[in-house]
């Protein structure tokens, strides 16, 4: 049924390829209608969508993996369903049931099942499932049609090297404003962070270091990414910010530090002068997984954790359990798959 074309998949990054089916579901006179698998992968909005002008959207991303058996496994999507809900009622959109939002990822994943890079290959298929206001409407007021699709791609690394560290640095630019969406998975967060990254990746690093917006002294968040370090008491340690994106892996982690390597945990304010605490640190998110973090550039000096060259003991015991759950070579908390 698929038409895959031929996909190296060990070159793998984390750019567009079009799969064969997408989810499209369409908001009118107050109600989702029944929604359909679709090969079209162009949508069709008028020019006054207010998804265009205002930027009242918001996604989702997540994950299916090939296990070693062949099985298909997605992770916690249930919380994906419920954090946009969360970005939709932020944004006045009409919500989508968990029940839907599943059903709809689990139709795409299986539509597309030929895309899912094999058991060992380090891929994944990531799943972007978006909300957008469309329909006609200039005035900055919510939109009175909306469309809920949902598309997927076989992705690598988000930052090339994977668990070999990278360094970031830190941006002069906010991400998020402090009572602002920064808690949702909106658009809006993501264009305002463009041209930080753009600066950081010109001076030669993968991404930026947000602080937080109000006094500028503690780290909020690390480009896309959530930011977690080891203290040097052996603690996981995680900021703690009403405008960073409550990332599904960065609470997956916080237990797996818990529970499985009997670490103390803590979400916590995390001032960038005091990264001495850190053993070491990292990036984590669905896209991103658990990316070390070599050093931090802020006032002219570059801040080494454990290495820049090889990852620290404890990040790679969470990197190492954590994908061994989504692999289903490990079993994880109940309904975690
Ligand atoms: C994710 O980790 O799923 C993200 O959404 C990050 C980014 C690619 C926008």
């Amino acid at each position: 049924m698929t038409k895959k074309a031929a996909i190296n998949w060990d070159q793998l990054g984390f750019d567009y390829i079009k799969t064969d089916y997408r989810y499209l579901s369409f908001w009118k006179d107050d109600q989702w209608d029944g929604g359909t698998l679709t090969e079209d992968n162009v949508l069709h909005l008028g020019e006054a969508a207010p998804c265009l002008h205002y930027g009242q959207q918001c996604f989702e991303g997540l994950k299916a993996y090939r296990t070693k058996n062949g099985d298909i496994q997605l992770f916690r999507i249930d919380q994906n369903a419920r954090r946009l809900q969360d970005s939709c009622d932020r944004l006045l959109m009409p919500t989508i049931s968990e029940e839907t939002f599943i059903k709809a990822c689990v139709d795409v994943v299986k539509a597309n099942e030929a895309y899912i890079p094999p058991y060992g290959t380090g891929g994944s298929l990531y799943i972007r499932p978006m909300m957008i206001g469309v329909g006609n409407s200039v005035a900055v007021k919510p939109a009175n049609e909306y469309i809920f699709t949902v598309f997927c791609m076989p992705v690598g690394a988000y930052f090339k090297g994977g668990l070999t560290p990278v360094n970031f640095m830190v941006s002069d630019y906010d991400r998020a404003a402090s009572n602002g969406t920064g808690q949702q998975k909106v658009g809006g967060n993501y264009a305002a962070s463009m041209l930080a990254h753009q600066i950081a990746v010109e001076k030669g690093y993968a991404d930026c270091i947000y602080l937080d917006p109000t006094t500028h002294t503690k780290i909020e968040e690390v480009g896309a990414a959530n930011f977690f370090g080891i203290t040097k008491d052996n603690r996981f340690v995680t900021p703690a910010s009403p405008s960073i994106l409550p990332s599904i892996t960065k609470y997956s982690l916080l237990y797996l530090a818990e529970h499985v390597l009997g670490m103390a945990v803590s979400e916590e304010d995390v001032f960038i002068d005091e990264l001495d605490q850190f053993t070491e640190a990292g990036a984590c998110g669905t896209a991103a997984v658990i990316t070390p973090i070599g050093g931090i550039f802020h006032h002219n000096r570059l801040h080494i954790f454990y290495s820049e060259s090889e990852v620290g003991p404890v990040t790679k015991k969470l990197y190492d359990t954590l994908t061994a759950i989504q692999l289903g070579d490990l079993a994880g908390p109940e309904g975690w798959i």
